[in-house]
């Protein structure tokens, strides 16, 4: 039998990279897997590749409104909500303090940051019911390291994120509740596209894939309840950063 028969999970940022990863992972292992993006063309396409275990529900994540009634509309379908991917998240190009402007600042803390509230909020009820439940906050590197890269109000949203997961065991350990902050290093998804300087095809091949991240949000969630994977880090064996370190001492 696979591993997740019967369960049903949430996972926002569906319609591309990493969510569209785990979507399909979840899938595999046997979930109902509930898809979520602003944009519905690219969650019904990965809908389409899933088959009938898969379900849209297209909704803007910085909209608390929008989050709790997919959550409602969720619960009141499937009567459970076992497992959240709360994945999606932003970035944008003009990210370093030099150019930083108060909106873009508003966007990065609403896409990051109190979109994922927002998720947590609105799922934490059923799983307190449930006395169980999975939450996989895909946070970053930049939430555990301050990187020049992500630009400050990324790196400020994502350690942002890692502090949730923690706070979140502490608090709902007693109700068979846990949370796993994944902090990957650079995966090739389409968000690179937004750097103020794209990486090459041939740099995007030795970073971490999608599916990399899939399998482990896949193998996080089959986790036996007694346990909770707190943090993981998972980056590309070729670390850029790395290996940029290593040519400055050379
Ligand atoms: N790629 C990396 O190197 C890397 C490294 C560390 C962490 N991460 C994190 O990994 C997560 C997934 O990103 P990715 O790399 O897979 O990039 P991606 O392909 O751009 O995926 C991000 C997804 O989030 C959705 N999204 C963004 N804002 C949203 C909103 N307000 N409401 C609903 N959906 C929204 C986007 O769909 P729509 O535009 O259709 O809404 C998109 O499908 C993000 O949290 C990112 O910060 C990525």
């Amino acid at each position: 039998m696979k591993q997740l028969e019967g369960k049903v999970a949430w996972v926002t940022g569906a319609g591309s990279g990493i969510g569209e990863a785990a979507a399909i992972a979840l899938a595999g292992e046997g979930a109902a897997v509930v898809l979520t993006g602003r944009s519905r063309d690219k969650l019904e396409s990965v809908a389409g590749r899933i088959g009938a275990a898969a379900t849209v529900e297209a909704g803007d994540l910085t909209q608390s409104d929008q989050v709790q009634a997919i959550a409602g509309r969720i619960v009141k379908k499937f009567g459970r909500l076992d497992i959240l991917v709360a994945n999606a998240g932003t970035n944008i190009q003009h990210r370093a303090w030099a150019h930083l402007t108060a909106a873009g600042a508003d966007e990065l803390i609403a896409g990051n940051l109190n979109s994922v509230f927002y998720c947590i909020t609105a799922v934490l009820p059923a799983m307190r019911a449930q006395q169980d439940g999975v939450l996989i906050l895909t946070a970053s590197m930049a939430g555990r390291f301050v990187s020049g890269l992500s630009g400050p109000g990324y790196v400020a949203a994502k350690h942002g994120v890692v502090a949730l997961s923690h706070s979140l065991n502490m608090e709902e350990c007693v109700n068979g509740i846990r949370c796993t902050a994944v902090l990957p290093g650079e995966v090739a998804t389409p968000m690179l596209d937004k750097r103020p300087v794209p990486a090459s095809a041939e740099e995007r091949a030795r970073m971490a894939q999608p599916a990399d991240l899939g399998d482990l949000i896949r193998y996080i969630a089959c986790l036996p309840k007694r346990v909770v994977m707190n943090e993981v880090m998972m980056c590309p064996t070729w670390n850029r950063g790395y290996v940029a370190a290593l040519k400055t001492k050379l």
